[in-house]
């Protein structure tokens, strides 16, 4: 990003960078973080006002905490910049010496990302991830409890996580612990910690998670799954900010933030009496929904880039999801959300790594949805029958046993569904002998869907 007020030395530098093969922003907008996108180094010039300055310093901080800055070497602020430790601070000379910018750009490109752009980012720009990012943003800075909902696998830690790295305790740690994942008995000594010998097994003393996240965030993930005792002793932490490690009586004061999350419906598990309400008014100070990725589809695109470019560092290799692939995820109902999307690009990247995939090389049930699409293009253009659309062969052409036996499956499913998994109906519909039927259901795996074989 070059951010320079003096409109011939922006082109001059603008020009030398996309030489060297760099892609140049000046929309400051991307220092809200809201588009998801976040800028690699940012150039700061030397005609700048002051208060813009601050103001461009303040962004950074908050979008990219670390961010690479090219100062100007005119310019009036670069010895207060330098010796800012909050700064990763270089200066360029101006006029610009090709080679040592070069030189320079090469080596940030090299060195391991600093601050928080080592983490995996958040991206999505729907609106409803625009309103999130906007909510998360304002809630950061301050103390505030914040309670994350959201379905399986919407990004719910990694939004506590952008939460952390927004707030001012960002410097500080970021605790996570899975409330479900750990045994009730062991959940208090985990979150508080124990003193030698306490109970069986506490052979030294132990820091528990709210020790570890002192001064920083600690995110309590399936915050539903929590048995009652324990919810009242959280509940005395929130109140009281202090705690006793299993074992002591000692009181521990602690100054941590919480985020919890769950995707359980915390309200239906206060009506059930499995969650304590003053424990949920507590937490849910600041509630946060994770919209379902079904919801939000137009993020397929930026969600797919994401993931393989975090394949691609782990050297995965690469791959290209033809237009169909895309038309075909974009009508699937994504019950596991971002987390199955994840686990999709990753399969596809090792079966088809540098090449691209089509509609038919995706897993059957990714691909049924496809046909859905065939159906409404043919709605779309009157005249052309759904048989006729699915007949239709695109430009980059198909695997017609594949094609075909996808149709198939859809046709059997229907005709299951509408007979209620009773093969002998669903056959008479298929105008099939029963026994063929039943053969097509083994082939394709579907026998579990059947009522009766
Ligand atoms: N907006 C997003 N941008 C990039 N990656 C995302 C986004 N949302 C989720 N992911 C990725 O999807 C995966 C699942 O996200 P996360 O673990 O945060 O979900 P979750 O809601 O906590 O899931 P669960 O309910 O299963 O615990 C992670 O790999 C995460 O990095
Ligand atoms: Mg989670």
């Amino acid at each position: 990003m070059v951010i320079e007020q003096d409109a011939d030395r922006a082109r001059l530098v603008t020009e030398m960078l996309d030489t060297l093969g760099f892609r140049v922003e000046s929309d400051v907008a991307l220092l809200t973080g809201r588009s998801g996108r976040v800028p690699r180094a940012a150039y700061l010039g030397a005609r700048i006002p002051q208060d813009e300055l601050e103001r461009y310093l303040d962004a950074m901080e908050r979008v990219s905490a670390g961010l690479p800055l090219l100062v100007a070497a005119d310019a009036p602020w670069l010895d207060r910049l330098s010796s800012d430790h909050r700064h990763d601070c270089h200066a360029v000379d101006y006029p610009l010496d090709r080679v040592q910018l070069s030189e320079l750009l090469e080596r940030l490109r090299s060195a391991p990302a600093r601050g928080r752009a080592d983490g995996p980012r958040c991206v999505g720009s729907s609106q409803a991830m625009r309103n999130l990012h906007g909510l998360i943003e304002r809630v950061a800075r301050h103390d505030s409890s914040v309670l994350v909902l959201g379905e399986s696998g919407t990004g719910k830690e990694l939004v506590a996580r952008s939460l952390h790295d927004q707030s001012p305790r960002r410097r500080k740690p970021f605790v996570a612990l899975n409330c479900g994942a750990i045994p009730a008995e062991l959940l208090e000594s985990e979150l508080f910690g124990h003193e030698k010998g306490a109970f069986t097994g506490a052979v030294a003393m132990r820091k528990g998670r709210f020790e570890l996240a002192e001064g920083g965030t600690l995110f309590l993930d399936e915050i539903g799954d929590m048995s009652m005792p324990m919810q009242v002793k959280l509940l005395r932490v929130l109140q009281e900010r202090s705690y006793e490690r299993v074992g002591s009586n000692r009181t521990q004061r602690c100054d941590v933030r919480i985020i919890a999350a769950t995707h359980r419906n915390l309200e239906q598990a206060i009506a059930d009496g499995r969650f304590r309400e003053d424990l949920y008014y507590r937490l849910s100070v600041f509630p946060l929904d994770v919209p379902p990725l079904r919801e939000r589809s137009e993020d397929l695109p930026e969600l797919i880039e994401e993931f393989s470019l975090r394949f691609e560092q782990r050297g995965l290799g690469r791959t290209r999801f033809s237009d169909s692939a895309r038309a075909a995820l974009t009508a699937y109902a994504w019950p596991g959300n971002v987390r199955e999307l994840g686990n999709l690009v990753e399969r596809m990247t090792i079966l088809y790594a540098g090449g691209s995939v089509r509609a038919g090389d995706l897993p059957p049930r990714y691909r049924s949805a496809a046909l859905d699409i065939d159906a409404c293009a043919a709605a779309k253009s009157p005249g052309v029958s759904r048989t006729e659309a699915s007949m239709l062969l695109s430009e980059e052409g198909i695997d017609l046993k594949e094609h075909l036996a996808t149709i198939e499956t859809a046709l059997i499913q229907q005709a299951l569904g509408r007979s209620g998994g009773v093969v002998a109906q669903a056959a008479k519909l298929l105008h099939l002998q029963r026994t063929t039927l039943v053969e097509k259901l083994r082939k394709y795996g579907l026998h579990a869907a059947v009522a009766e074989v």
